[in-house]
């Protein structure tokens, strides 16, 4: 067989768990070997929550970064009860901040300090409509009462909904959606509204975590779900409709960490991801679209230019060779195992083409 090859503008991931010291030191390399752009998600021990906060994890993730890679931190703050909204406004307008997380309290790994009354951020909230500040939800409710596979449509209900009429024009992403309800919801929308999603979520559903013995490098929040959502997901993803966009949310987490009694939630993708999503767009007869869903939709929504360097994306006919494992100063990190072989490997044309 010949090879087969597409190639698209170098993609972006609109969610992005780096973390700090070690860990960042040993994924770095990952993220910028393929993406140039990525939403750096803030939930540090203590979270991103200032100005200058995020103008110093920015410069600890520029140094971990390898010479000559050109990849582009896109901060963000984490939302609490206590934010400042001048200090907010004022990183947005020197370019610092292109986000803001909003974390329910408890909903996920280090989110202690997230909100527990929206009504205590609604003023923030309002700033940020004015300015155009995107907020980046992570779209759980934490009420132990709530199953933890409805927590993603109860919070679109009882949450998301009413804080978006109560503050209009807020400009709002739906991160890792993980349901058919969600992928409606942000349907429903207006511009304002935007959903991503992730790699792992396309490719496995909630059989893959539990069915035959539990794997906890499949174990994530929000939680995969059944069969049905995971259709949904991948046709919201290869419909090149720009709502939806990729956001990888590589979470590594040590294999001590997860190989636990009580194990992380992330799954590190941030080395197969693009082998993956050529694979899933394949199957989908979609590779036309893939360019959409990891190159332009994302940009359009935060209102940046598209990456003008380009990437191809080449089938052979040998697997793709990708270690099951990668070594940090913090421990090892299992990557992400599709279940699938991979044949579609990354090829960077660089300002070419
Ligand atoms: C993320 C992490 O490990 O920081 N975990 C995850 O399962 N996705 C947090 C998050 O995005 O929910
Ligand atoms: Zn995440």
């Amino acid at each position: 067989m010949t090879d087969t090859r597409i190639t698209i503008r170098r993609p972006d991931d609109w969610h992005l768990h780096l973390r700090d010291g070690a860990m960042l030191e040993g994924v770095a390399v990952h993220s910028a070997a393929h993406f140039a752009r990525a939403i750096i998600m803030p939930n540090l021990v203590p979270p991103v929550v200032s100005g200058a906060d995020a103008a110093a994890y920015r410069e600890r993730i520029m140094a971990a970064l390898p010479d000559g890679a050109t990849f582009e931190p896109l901060m963000t703050l984490y939302l609490t009860e206590t934010t400042d909204a001048d200090d907010l406004a004022a990183a947005a307008a020197s370019g610092l901040v292109t986000a803001v997380k909003l974390y329910p309290a408890g909903a996920t790994t280090n989110s202690d300090s997230g909100v527990r009354n929206i009504d205590n951020v609604i003023p923030v909230l309002e700033r940020m409509a004015e300015i155009g500040l995107p907020l980046c939800v992570h779209g759980e409710v934490t009420d132990p009462d709530v199953d933890i596979f409805d927590r993603e449509a109860v919070f679109i209900e009882t949450v998301l909904d009413p804080l978006r009429r109560r503050v209009p024009g807020l400009r709002v992403v739906m991160e890792h959606v993980t349901t058919g309800d969600g992928v409606d919801y942000a349907l429903s929308g207006n511009d304002d509204l935007a959903a991503t999603i992730t790699t792992h979520h396309l490719m496995i559903n909630r059989n893959h975590i539990l069915a035959g013995g539990i794997r906890p490098h499949y174990y994530c929040l929000p939680v995969a779900k059944r069969e049905r959502h995971r259709q949904a997901l991948r046709a919201a993803a290869v419909s090149g409709e720009q709502k939806f966009f990729l956001g990888t949310d590589s979470a590594p987490h040590s294999v001590e960490t997860k190989e636990n009694a009580c194990g992380c939630a992330g799954i590190f993708t941030a080395t197969n991801t693009m082998s993956c999503l050529a694979h899933v767009f394949e199957q989908e007869s979609a590779l036309d679209r893939l360019e959409a869903f990891t190159s332009l939709n994302g940009p359009a929504f935060y209102r940046l230019p598209a990456n003008e360097e380009r990437i191809s994306l080449v089938r052979g006919d040998s697997p793709v060779d990708y270690p099951p494992s990668i070594e940090t100063g913090a421990g090892p990190v299992v990557v992400f195992d599709p279940g699938v072989t991979l044949y579609w490997r990354v090829e960077d044309l660089g300002e070419r083409a």
